[in-house]
């Protein structure tokens, strides 16, 4: 056993959780339902599966401990690895979106909620599991509340099981009498565990007016230099909201450390130096370890973090918060009618989270850069569950395929409300992945195989329709990983990059940045040397390299497809250019808009709203010779703009927009409404097919 395993090892046993490791077991095995509580860091997530693990509790199938955020999936398999000291991916594993780390020899599995749902779709009964740990269940992400009444609703049928599926929900110490209500009114074990005391206090440098945010990017830089400066020795965690936001202000805070005349200016001679880590979801896992390492000594760490540290992640060693008071989440805007990826005040109930995590080995102190009065004026009590707050197009297309035909009357934690649930039924009817009577088409049950959002399967199966799935696999591909263009921050750099970005663009033969993506991921592939080639041209080579590894992935799903099912034939005369944008229109006929005045889009689906081209586009500029366009996703600021934009012509959408409006949403609910018996679902639950290995979208930047 190597030192850090036996460090590691030593440091779990001290964690409060081991006196409570038999009467834990005993609680499981107990019930069918368990919910579990205890304070973030306890050792909820990596301890349990150990125990259940260690009393045999995998005799009869694998533990499963579902994840919302991949990053913990990965980090906590690794952690376990290491405490346990065996290898990651044969005992221990973890399967995220595109990419599965587990063997059949995987006994405790951590796998994102979207992976979860995918098995469950290939297996209703997860006849492979003994044990399904949701965890994380506080955090309300839209799959995890899906899990949950999918668990609650089939656990009565044990068909193919021989022994029952324990389930345990496991949740910081939030809404667990609601939980335990929902399930039964199962027992509830609350591990003890003791906090310090954290001094909360308001720096008042964000009012509530101040919403840029280059503004809370440079305070909370300031508050963290005063706090590296003025306060004693320990690690501060400061919160932001996404990549860019994260690393803007390690630079700055770079920048600025070095400069701190250390003599003078530091209170606390033990600290002299400061150690600035970034910690977001896209991050390379081996950077991503570095976090949970100690800084040597005399140096202190300052971790810069996405909301991933609230709760899904501990680091040891903090004692000092600074909070940005904002959140990336993905809200329905029901301005433009579509999801957007937007800056919006935490709640106070996560502003508590977050200034906890500075009290768990010692005291500790908060530092909020907003007022009071933004407090008490711009933060919401509680957040918003994500079923109540975003599309659910995808959820109720996989819930119809697992026979629950009433999506409205299915048993939610906290019931969405009721036009969002019909707005995705009628999208997946105008798909045409469920028809008139609220069931599942043929070509739903292919739609629900791609872990991709339901417009670009839609495109992606039109491709494979039409037999040019070669242009639409990298297209796919390249839009499901994180931006591939690199923007230097350094101004002279950064036009040294648009130049070269500019002629890759031409080299592409046509405006279009589907066609674009395309073109760079076949002069990557094609090139001697992917890497450089990726430098040479200011295109982040690891992003490519996972769409390499996406794009192959989607390919074999689309193979066993292929073979297993009937696939639909179509023809489309036109260039391959066209034949790709024919392709798109068919799944983003939804984010169609046509030229109103000057620079200005009206889009098409009955919201009416204007947008306009984004500054990264390559149409931008070129705006005054398009007239109709698609595209793929909406940034709002103070306008409205569309990124990964394609020119059209109307011929293409003609026979498609129509459908956008001819549907009468309350037809669809009336059948939704009807009841399905247990036959029939049976039924469909049969019919839904082969073990998939990757999980509906996940956000990576969170
Ligand atoms: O799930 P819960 O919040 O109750 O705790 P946990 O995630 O199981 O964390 C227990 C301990 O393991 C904490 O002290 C973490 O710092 C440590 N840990 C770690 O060092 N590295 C990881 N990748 C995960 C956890
Ligand atoms: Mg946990």
């Amino acid at each position: 056993m190597s030192k850090t395993e036996r460090s590691s090892r030593a440091e779990s046993t001290q964690l409060p959780i081991h006196q409570h490791g038999e009467k834990l077991v005993g609680a499981v095995k107990g019930s069918q339902f368990l919910v579990v509580t205890g304070e973030t860091g306890s050792g909820k997530t990596t301890q349990l599966p150990q125990f259940l693990y260690r009393a045999g509790l995998c005799r009869d199938g694998k533990i499963g401990v579902t994840q919302p955020r991949r990053v913990a999936a990965i980090t906590v398999a690794q952690r376990v690895c290491q405490e346990m000291g065996v290898r990651l991916g044969v005992e221990v594993g973890y399967q995220v979106r595109f990419d599965d780390c587990t063997s059949k020899d995987t006994l405790i599995k951590y796998v994102t909620d979207g992976c979860m749902l995918r098995e469950i779709l290939a297996d209703p009964n997860l006849t492979q599991y003994s044990v399904v740990i949701l965890d994380e269940v506080h955090e309300r992400s839209l799959n995890t509340d899906v899990l949950l009444g999918l668990l609650k609703k089939t656990s009565g049928g044990s068909r193919g099981r021989t022994v029952p599926l324990k389930v345990v929900v496991m949740s910081a110490t939030l809404q667990t009498d609601k939980l335990s209500a929902f399930l039964g009114h199962c027992p509830v074990f609350t591990i003890p565990g003791r906090t310090y005391p954290v001094k909360e206090l308001f720096c008042g440098r964000i009012g509530p007016k101040e919403m840029d945010s280059s503004v809370y990017v440079k305070e909370v830089v300031k508050v963290a230099l005063d706090v590296h400066t003025n306060e004693a020795s320990g690690d501060i965690l400061v919160f932001l909201t996404g990549q860019n936001e994260i690393e803007k202000a390690c630079d700055l805070l770079f920048e600025k450390a070095e400069s701190i005349d250390y003599r003078y200016d530091v209170h606390d001679r033990t600290v002299e130096g400061l150690l600035v880590l970034p910690l977001y979801g896209s991050m390379p896992t081996d950077q991503q370890k570095q976090i949970f390492q100690p800084a040597p000594e005399g140096v202190r760490k300052c971790v810069v973090a996405t909301n991933i540290a609230a709760t899904s992640l501990t680091i040891d060693g903090i004692k000092y918060i600074v909070d940005s008071g904002f959140v990336k989440q993905l809200n329905h805007n029901s301005r433009v009618g579509l999801d957007i990826l937007e800056v919006v005040p935490i709640s106070k109930s996560e502003a508590q989270q977050r200034a906890g995590r500075a009290g768990r080995t010692s005291a500790g102190k908060c530092f909020r850069i907003y007022s009071k009065e933004f407090w008490e004026n711009c933060m919401p009590e509680y957040t918003t569950p994500e079923i109540q707050r975003t599309s659910l197009t995808s959820v109720v297309l996989t819930l119809k395929c697992l026979g629950v035909h009433d999506v409205i009357r299915f048993p939610y934690l906290d019931r969405p409300e009721e036009r969002f649930l019909l707005t995705a039924l009628k999208q997946l009817y105008q798909y045409d992945a469920i028809d008139r009577k609220g069931n599942v088409t043929r070509l739903g049950k292919l739609m629900v195989e791609f872990p991709l959002p339901p417009g670009l399967t839609r495109a992606l199966l039109q491709s494979a329709a039409l037999g040019c799935e070669e242009l639409m696999l990298p297209v796919a591909a390249m839009l499901s990983v994180e931006n591939i263009f690199i923007r230097p921050g350094h101004p002279e750099k950064q036009k040294e990059a648009e130049i070269i970005h500019k002629e890759l663009a031409a080299s592409a033969g046509s405006s279009n940045d589907f066609l674009i993506l395309l073109c760079i991921f076949e002069k990557c592939k094609a090139s001697e040397n992917p890497s450089s080639w990726c430098k040479d041209h200011w295109i982040h080579w690891r992003a490519v390299k996972s769409a390499f590894s996406v794009e192959t992935q989607l390919r074999e799903i689309l193979f066993h497809l292929k073979r297993q099912k009937e696939f639909p034939q179509e023809t489309f005369e036109g260039s391959s250019s066209e034949l790709l944008r024919h392709c798109l229109c068919i799944g983003y006929f939804t984010n169609v808009a046509r030229r109103s005045m000057g620079k200005a889009f009206c889009t098409m689906d009955g919201h009416g709203s204007t947008v306009h081209v984004h500054p990264s586009s390559s149409l931008f500029g070129q705006e005054a010779q398009l007239d109709w366009i698609i595209f793929h996703d909406v940034l709002v600021t103070s306008r409205v703009y569309v990124r990964t934009v394609c020119p059209i012509r109307y011929d293409w959408v003609k026979d498609l927009l129509p459908k956008l409006h001819e549907i009468d949403v309350y037809e669809l609910s009336s059948v939704a409404r009807e009841e399905v018996t247990d036959e029939e679902m049976a039924q469909w639950v049969k019919k839904t097919t082969a073990k998939r290995q990757t999980g509906p979208g996940e956000d990576v930047s969170r």
